[in-house]
């Protein structure tokens, strides 16, 4: 897999050569790390899972078109940090047609890019690196005056990489369908369990194992927010007690070999919807369903967001949570109120997947191995005014993982139960088993 994305970008980049850093990693408390994650183009493009290391890809390169810079063995160290693949496992293992220790990078890289026009990298790494490709193509800029060759050109290589990822090929695919399977083991699990009386923490340890349990992780901070917590998008802390008659607005997805998954499902903790939370969650489902019912090639991939805006206002019209013109509403952003973020992304080795999704202005439209979420939500944050009580504190969102094929789409992600049929038979078949 990692061989074919560097070939393909060797395509893209002839006469230029791209440099890219693995993720420096990321401190979680005085001298104490995160958990390591490998940079996702480096990962893409190399499968190689360590800090400190440089990719060099140089398409011209008469040897060396593709180039490691690694951590070098060293027993001791390993010891204490882990194994190292080393520079000859970085040739060995990782298919490099060259490596060397990492402490050479600035002595040989001036072999690799001095005959190159163009210099490819993305800003989008540790500044301590952004800097020295500064260095780099400044002492290359001089040499150029002098020698007539080298890159005066720097471009942005998310831009390469971005229009790539946007495409999943068969492992892609594999592993993206592993995530969404596990994710949706996990969100089942939670709707088995869910009741009033748990923490929201509860669910969130139930769903991080299963993730785990399968060589997972969850893929971004799990989200379990009962009763007005699913008002605020990003909700973290799970650390409420959840009552009888509250929602919970569940987001999680597992990470599985890089790849990702992500769903929210919204369902209420005792089983039963109330007959305001039916509504709300209802008008959702519909407006989720129309959307999904539309993806297919040849469909702008902008289509989703646009008809969700439109759908939503409408309904909002209906519902009495917004008043005034449609278009007006719509132009003016007035949906925002209690809609606030876009239907859904691109999701892939990153959730948020980088994607090129537009050329120049215009949206690309869907094509075969895309992945996209789709995901409307309805908030009403219970401080709303001009709305019927009844509504206030509800929070819905419904997000599922969507594959286009060749003739329409698959919901990698429609075992979850999602009517409130499905949902209230689950949890009352759970609660009496
Ligand atoms: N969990 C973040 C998102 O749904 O995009
Ligand atoms: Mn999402
Ligand atoms: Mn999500």
């Amino acid at each position: 897999m990692h061989k074919r994305k560097r070939e393909a970008l060797m395509q893209r980049i002839k006469g230029g050569v791209a440099i890219f850093p693995s993720a420096p990693p990321v401190m979680r408390n005085y001298d104490t790390e995160h958990k390591y994650r490998q940079d996702s183009n480096f990962y893409y493009l190399t499968g190689f899972e360590e800090p400190g290391a440089v990719c060099v890809i140089a398409p011209d390169h008469p040897e060396h078109q593709y180039v490691l810079f690694v951590r070098p063995r060293d027993p001791k160290r390993e010891t204490w940090t882990g194994r190292r693949a080393g520079v000859d496992g970085a040739k060995a293992h990782f298919g490099a047609d060259e490596a060397y220790p990492i402490e050479e990078f600035d002595e040989k890289i001036s072999g690799y890019i001095e005959k190159a026009e163009v210099l490819y990298y993305s800003f989008e790494s540790d500044e301590a690196f952004n800097q020295k490709i500064i260095n780099i193509f400044k002492r290359a800029n001089r040499l150029r005056l002098r020698g007539g060759k080298g890159p005066n050109t720097l471009t942005d290589s998310m831009e390469i990489l971005a229009e790539m990822r946007l495409i999943k090929d068969g492992e892609e695919l594999k592993r993206v369908r592993r995530a969404t399977e596990v994710s949706v083991e996990a969100h089942i699990a939670a709707m088995k369990v869910a009741c009033p009386g748990m923490y929201e923490y509860e669910l969130e340890a139930l769903i991080d194992s299963i993730f785990r349990h399968n060589d997972g992780y969850a893929a971004f901070p799990t989200i379990v927010a009962s009763g007005v917590n699913a008002t605020i998008l990003h909700y973290t802390t799970n650390d409420c007690q959840i009552q009888d008659g509250d929602l919970l607005l569940i987001d999680a997805g597992c990470e599985y070999k890089y790849y990702n998954g992500d769903i929210t499902r919204t369902f209420p903790a005792n089983g039963k919807f109330t007959e305001p939370q039916r509504e709300i969650y209802q008008l959702v489902l519909d407006v989720e369903l129309a959307i999904i019912e539309a993806i297919r090639p040849g469909v702008s991939i902008g289509e989703p967001n646009k008809k969700a805006v439109e759908l939503l206002t409408e309904e909002m019209l209906k519902f009495g949570l917004l008043e005034g013109e449609k278009e007006k509403l719509i132009e003016e952003k007035g949906y925002k109120k209690f809609y606030m973020h876009r239907v859904g992304h691109m999701i892939g080795i990153d959730v948020h997947d980088i994607n090129k999704i537009k050329d120049g202005e215009e949206h690309k439209t869907f094509q075969p191995g895309m992945v996209t979420t789709v995901e409307p939500g309805l908030y009403i944050p219970v401080d709303s005014e001009n709305v019927d009580p009844k509504y206030l504190g509800i929070g819905v969102r419904i997000e599922d993982d969507i594959l286009v094929t060749e003739s329409g789409c698959e919901v990698l992600t429609a075992q979850v139960p999602k009517t409130i049929e499905e949902i209230e038979q689950l949890m009352n078949q759970a609660r009496s088993a």
